[in-house]
């Protein structure tokens, strides 16, 4: 009884502020007569159904559990299913997923899925703490308020050794930049070993720290297995860090829980770099979408996540990645029937997006222009590529974001900016 298409779908259900709502795009293959059926499937796969009725499916179990399809979108192929909060272990994201975002992927009644947006109700919101710090914490900490925070990674991503990548380090700092950050594939190397990097690159951070007065940053890349994440943690902690970068895919679901909540009792500010989410993200027909995985991460709880640039060297397109940055910032999302859905953060602290990939001193107007200026800027190539060198990368970038907020054009101010100038000479 409880596998027809009348019980999973409910054109009529309303949501409830106990259901966890997901929208997906779906494509059906030749096998499937239509779009309701599809859909059907996809609500029974993910909850509490299978491919076949089941002896020891009771109508209790079904009336309690099984989730209502509510909304079906032929023309933009869009469905709407909510599930009740039972059936999932809210804390529990790598569940959350296993259902929601599972087994249907692969369904032979599927030709393309893609989850688009996930609306977490109450209970499961209250089960998670959220980013410790967030963006009012990072300003509080690094002690800039008008202006984006802006930070480079060093290049080459791989390659140098700990004193030489310490001495960029400071070289950036000292031009300017608030924050520097290890690349996504620099963990521990045969040249460059994890603790000798970090102890060398935070004595330089001191050092450039009283020569300035200015804050700085410093993000390594604690990446790794659980066990070592937290000793690197620790290592990084114990000489004076304040912050610690992971690979927020890589690890896994269930690792980054973990060290979120081993971090958390440690006061350390986590940032995320998102490497490898586009082998799910970025094909528009199937996967999920990339607001949905920064929705899991805001929930998680990291205090500031990749987004995209828009204008760099890394795919992302301007509606996405604004309502990327909205879902990370508002308090109270408004969804709409295409690509959001409603959600109430509760005290859920909002995140602070990073725009990385690609970027130059050329591009900041721009990225003000589209972003605004309550996030981190970060250049790599961009900084490091400057005909003087980093220092001078770093100025570069410093006068760039200072021209925009005088309202003040890039070439004009370079009349009398030299390291501006080299930058529009080269990236102009
Ligand atoms: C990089 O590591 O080169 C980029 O920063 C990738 O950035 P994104 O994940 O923010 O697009
Ligand atoms: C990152 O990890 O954020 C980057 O490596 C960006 O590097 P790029 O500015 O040289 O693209
Ligand atoms: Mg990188």
């Amino acid at each position: 009884m409880v596998n027809k298409l009348v019980d999973y779908v409910d054109l009529d259900y309303k949501p409830n502020e106990n259901d966890l709502i997901a929208m997906y795009y779906v494509e059906k293959s030749p096998e499937c007569k239509d779009l309701e059926h599809a859909s059907m499937e996809i609500a029974k796969e993910s909850s509490i159904g299978t491919w076949t009725t089941i002896a020891t499916m009771s109508a209790e179990i079904a009336n309690k559990l099984k989730p209502s399809v509510f909304h079906i979108d032929n023309e933009n192929q869009i469905i709407k299913i909510a599930y009740t909060k039972e059936l999932f272990e809210a804390g529990n994201i790598s569940q959350i997923l296993s259902a929601i975002a599972g087994n249907i992927y692969g369904m032979r009644v599927l030709e393309n899925l893609r989850l688009l947006d996930i609306s977490f109700p109450k209970d499961i919101v209250e089960a998670y703490k959220g980013p410790k710090f967030g963006i009012e914490g990072i300003r509080k900490l690094i002690k800039v308020e008008n202006r984006p925070l802006l930070g480079t990674i060093v290049k080459p991503k791989v390659g140098l050794n700990e004193i030489e990548h310490a001495k960029v380090c400071g070289q950036a700092w000292k031009g300017g930049l608030d924050i520097v950050k290890d690349d996504e594939n620099l963990t521990s190397m045969s040249f460059n070993k994890f603790e000798k990097r970090i102890t060398e690159t935070l004595k330089v951070r001191d050092t450039i720290e009283n020569e300035t007065g200015e804050k700085k940053i410093y993000m390594p890349n604690i990446t790794a297995k659980l066990s070592i994440m937290k000793e690197r943690a620790d290592h990084v902690i114990e000489n004076g860090g304040e912050y610690v970068m992971v690979d927020i895919i890589t690890i896994g679901f269930s690792a980054l829980q973990e060290i979120k909540d081993f971090l958390d009792k440690k006061n350390v500010v986590i940032h995320a770099h998102r490497a490898m989410h586009a082998a799910f993200t970025r094909n528009k027909k199937h996967g999920m979408t990339m607001l949905a995985l920064a929705k899991i991460m805001r929930l998680i709880g990291m205090d500031q996540l990749h987004t995209g640039t828009i204008v760099g060297k890394m795919e992302g397109q301007k509606q996405e990645v604004r309502e990327i940055n909205k879902i990370l910032t508002e308090s109270k999302v408004r969804g709409n029937d295409i690509t959001l859905l409603d959600q109430d953060w509760g005290n859920i602290k909002p995140i602070l997006p990073v725009a990385s990939g690609g970027l130059s001193p050329l591009h900041v107007p721009e990225l003000i222009e589209l972003l605004g200026t309550d996030l981190v800027f970060q250049f790599g190539g961009g900084c490091h590529g400057h005909p003087d060198g980093t220092e001078a990368g770093a100025k570069a970038i410093r006068q760039a974001v200072d021209a925009v907020l005088n309202g003040r054009e890039l070439k004009n101010y370079a009349k009398n900016h030299s390291e501006l100038a080299k930058a529009v000479e080269k990236w102009g």
